[in-house]
């Protein structure tokens, strides 16, 4: 991805953000400046990627394939002596037709939950033992309610509904054709992606960036560490 185009989105979500009266935490605004005189004292930020994340999951296709993530808390699995938080949010924009590709957590249980704007549809399948769909029905809990699921089956949340993605449940979302963009929350245990995203296709979790401009935002991979 170009930086101009990972700027322009975390700018749209800032915007989208204050529009429906979510508030990030100060370190979203943090510059590159400030993060190349923050010393350790911001190491769980660091430590546990906490922050921007702009992904095309490396297909240079954003608006067809992609997420904007911004990274509210985390654990972090092999550091728990440091931090032994066992929990994680984000918040996130998910645009019309915008799609997260199918993937499923062998540990993470996450509730995404629609925080305003459009439409969320998310896809649904449970895995089998070959990391492939299953034919089999399985049952979700949407806000609460069991709901009993055919493979493949849609599910779709409207403001204020969540469901809750148990381990091994394959999902993929995106917004729905013709609705605005959606504030997407997530509040799950703890976020670990480099060990526990099983995507069906075999993809980038993070882009390749050609610096055509100079970064607005850091994003979580990008941190500096003091000398
Ligand atoms: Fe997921």
């Amino acid at each position: 991805m170009n930086r101009s185009e990972i700027n322009a989105h975390i700018r749209d979500a800032i915007s989208l953000f204050s529009r429906l009266s979510f508030h990030l935490p100060p370190f979203a605004f943090w510059t590159p400046e400030y993060w190349r005189t923050a010393g350790p004292e911001v190491n769980e930020i660091r430590d546990n990627f906490l922050g921007w994340d702009v992904t095309d999951y490396g297909l240079g296709r954003f608006a067809e394939t992609g997420l904007l993530l911004f990274t509210i808390r985390n654990g972090n699995f092999t550091r728990k002596d440091t931090y032994p938080k066992g929990y994680a949010e984000k918040i996130m924009v998910v645009r019309e037709n915008q799609i997260t590709p199918w993937h499923y957590h062998w540990n993470k249980r996450e509730d995404i939950i629609n925080r305003g704007g459009g439409e969320l549809v998310l896809e649904l399948f449970l895995a089998d033992d070959k990391n492939g769909f299953s034919d089999k029905t399985f049952s979700v809990s949407v806000d609460g309610v069991q709901r009993r699921m055919k493979p493949g089956a849609s599910v779709i949340l409207r403001p204020g509904e969540s469901i809750c993605l148990e381990p091994y449940v394959y999902h993929t979302f995106y917004g729905r054709a013709g609705g605005a963009p959606v504030m997407v929350g997530e509040v799950s245990d703890v976020n670990d992606d480099a060990n526990d995203n099983c995507f069906l296709d075999k993809l980038g979790r993070f882009p390749d960036i050609i610096e055509d401009e100079p970064p607005l935002h850091l994003l979580c991979t990008e941190y500096p560490r003091p000398e």
